[in-house]
């Protein structure tokens, strides 16, 4: 299986043994779909990479937590990174193994800590002293010992967009390294937890891996301390964060050119290793499917509307992000430079802007590429736009494994 799933054959654009335009025809646009080879690959290129050391691809998902998607990595032997209730209700459903779940953010409320200890997770990532004491409490109350890593934050530049960099103090995530020896100190009145783990995650979106080793060898250099001070350290969260190219002449960061140099760093230590790896697992293997309903010109500018919008990929209004925009069938239409804009009744509703691409008709089908992380997910119902149907793709077989919204859903629970 190629990395990339989506390539042309005879100028049709294929999802693996899949036109994409016969799904477009039978599910409808706007439409997510995914390839589960691709996303398997991802995976297994992260669990290959570890090879003999213990470790723990723990997916994260929020970049994409299609049930589906969920059940295709846990058959495949992953754990899984949670940031929600929500996020945990998904998992179990999707048959996700608890012991291998860590539960990361800042916020976390009773009733989530409370979901999370009956489940039995691998670990909490714990952000702030008040939690640590919160976690405690509600364990003792249920007679159980919870495991805990303190989430450090390393102080490091880590190279990305502002919205998805969290490794500097100014951040409001993990706790200051340079107090996590007192922290943890602090943490032994705990009668209820088990220190036994560090994790620290950087950003997202990371093209060098640079940064991220750089906070590998400051959690190392602390846990090394820790165990000086009596902790019985046990695994080493490193987070995620890996890249993937969303421009065609950019390249993808390889994960096991990647792992290959995490490992380098952590082994010999006696540790377990836990990565929380989203967008580099599920990124490239989905696209948005859309189809252009109108051309219009405005002064110098061409805009091709098109059925998807800012409420189904919020990433280029939100981040200023570039995804490339493939026509599922390559003509001999001239080139064209347009803006390819939504419904949705906001100037900051565009997919792309002054991009040069092939000319697209109303009617024509086009494909938003790398869109299988943080699209669907944050998709919302605004302009009362039913969010887009999935589809996963595997070989020559193909799915709807989550329906288009219908007006009823969009009005579900409403007096
Ligand atoms: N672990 C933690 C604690 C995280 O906060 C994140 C992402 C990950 C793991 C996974 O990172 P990844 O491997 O996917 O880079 N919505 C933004 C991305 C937000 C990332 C938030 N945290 C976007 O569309 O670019």
């Amino acid at each position: 299986m190629s990395a990339n799933p989506f390539l042309y054959q005879d100028r049709t654009l294929f999802c693996e043994n899949v036109a994409l335009a016969d799904i477009a025809s039978r599910a409808g646009t706007p439409t997510y779909v995914y390839s589960a080879s691709a996303i398997l690959a991802n995976y297994r290129a992260y669990d290959d990479g570890f090879g003999a050391l213990p470790h723990t691809v723990c997916y994260a998902v929020k970049a994409n937590s299609n049930l589906s998607i969920l059940r295709l990595l846990a058959q495949a032997g992953a754990g899984f990174d949670i940031v929600s209730g929500g996020e945990l209700f998904r998992v179990l459903q999707a048959g996700g193994d608890p012991a291998k779940i860590v539960f990361s953010g800042v916020g976390k409320t009773a009733g989530e800590i409370d979901d999370a200890l009956k489940a039995g997770i691998l670990a909490f990532n714990c952000e702030s002293e008040p939690e640590l004491a919160l976690i405690d409490a509600l364990a003792h109350r249920r007679g159980l010992k919870a495991r805990i890593a303190l989430r450090v934050n390393p102080d490091v530049e880590a190279h990305t967009h502002h919205y998805i960099s969290t490794g500097k103090l100014a951040h409001k995530f993990g706790i200051d390294i340079a107090e996590a020896l007192a922290v943890y100190q602090r943490a032994r009145q705990f009668s209820s937890l088990l220190l036994e783990g560090v994790s620290c995650h950087i950003g997202s979106q990371l093209m060098d891996s640079g940064p991220v080793m750089e906070a590998v060898d400051r959690v190392l250099e602390l846990i090394v301390t820790l165990r000086e001070k009596g902790f019985d350290i046990q695994h080493a969260d490193l987070g995620g964060g890996l890249g993937v190219a969303y421009k065609p002449e950019d390249a993808t960061p390889s994960i096991a050119a990647f792992i290959a140099r995490l490992k380098d760093r952590v082994q010999n230590q006696n540790l377990r290793v836990l990565v929380e790896p989203g967008r580099s697992i599920v990124g490239g293997a989905g696209v948005l499917l859309t189809k252009t309903l109108y051309r219009k010109t405005s002064g110098e500018k061409e805009f091709v509307i098109v059925d998807a919008a800012m409420n189904d990929l919020i990433r280029p209004a939100l981040y200023q992000a570039y995804h490339d925009i493939l026509p599922l069938r390559q003509s001999s239409a001239p080139m064209i430079q347009a803006d390819v804009v939504g419904p949705v009744c906001e100037t900051g509703d565009f997919l792309a802007k002054d991009r040069t691409m092939q000319e697209a008709f109303p009617g024509d089908l086009l494909a938003i590429s790398t869109a299988g992380a943080y699209g669907f997910v944050q998709a919302s119902n605004y302009n009362t736009r039913p969010r887009p149907a999935e589809v996963l793709v595997q070989g020559s077989e193909w799915k709807v494994v989550r329906d288009r919204e219908s007006y009823h859903d969009l009005i579900r629970g409403e007096a």
